[in-house]
């Protein structure tokens, strides 16, 4: 074997060494990290199971009484009178924040009230736009009904 011949060989084999410890450099190399999963920004709401606000669900069923004043009545005993009509606007002259006439504001209770019921969402499907809306015109979340 010639010097150059032999230079060439030794070229090619190197050429060979250092791509199979490359290779094995890149088998061993740590695993990829985990996958990112894409949520949406938004997450869509459920339903709107009422698109009237609370009227939709208190309201006389048969023998029963779900209407607002009769709860009012059922949670407090000893509470204001109040006309068989009233709305959640009429609700809102004291339980409005920070609450008027010795009435706790909306916000100490309602939110409880609903989200912790075991038939408000898990029978009657109801979520944060049962009652609430957005005002397309001042861009703020309104109550449904509340004037
Ligand atoms: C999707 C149906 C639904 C809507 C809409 C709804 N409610 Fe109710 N509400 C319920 C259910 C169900 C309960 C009974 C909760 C329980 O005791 O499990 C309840 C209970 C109440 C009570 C009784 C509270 C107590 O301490 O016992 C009041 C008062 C009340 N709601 C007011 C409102 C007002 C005001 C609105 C509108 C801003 C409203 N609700 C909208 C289903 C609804
Ligand atoms: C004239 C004022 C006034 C009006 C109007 C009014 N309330 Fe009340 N309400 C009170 C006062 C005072 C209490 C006793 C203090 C408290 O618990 O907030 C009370 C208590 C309650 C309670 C018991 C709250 C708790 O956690 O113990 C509920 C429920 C209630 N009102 C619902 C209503 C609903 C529904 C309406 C409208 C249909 C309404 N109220 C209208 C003054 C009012
Ligand atoms: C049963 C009806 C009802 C449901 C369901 C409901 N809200 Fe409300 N919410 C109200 C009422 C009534 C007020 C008081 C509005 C007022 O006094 O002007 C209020 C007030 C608020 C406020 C302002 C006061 C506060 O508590 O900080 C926020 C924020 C709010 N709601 C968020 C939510 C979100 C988020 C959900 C769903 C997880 C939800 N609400 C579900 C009726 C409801």
């Amino acid at each position: 074997m010639t010097n150059r011949k032999f230079r060439r060989v030794a070229l090619v084999i190197l050429g060979l060494a250092s791509a199979a410890l490359l290779a094995t450099a890149c088998a061993k190399a740590p695993p990829a990290p985990p996958q990112v999963v894409e949520k949406p920004v938004v997450q869509i709401p459920p339903p709107d199971v009422a698109p009237n606000g609370c009227a939709d669900c208190h309201k006389k069923e048969g023998d029963k009484d779900y209407t607002l004043p009769a709860e009012a009545k059922k949670a407090n005993p000893n509470h204001v009178p109040l006309p068989a009509t009233a709305t959640v606007t009429d609700c809102d002259t004291c339980h409005g924040a920070p609450g008027k006439n010795g009435a706790k504001p909306f916000e100490t209770w309602i939110h409880k009230v609903h989200l912790n019921s075991q038939t408000f969402s898990p029978k009657l499907k109801g979520y944060c736009n049962s009652c609430h809306v957005l005002n397309a015109t001042t861009g703020l979340i309104d109550v449904k009904g509340l004037k």
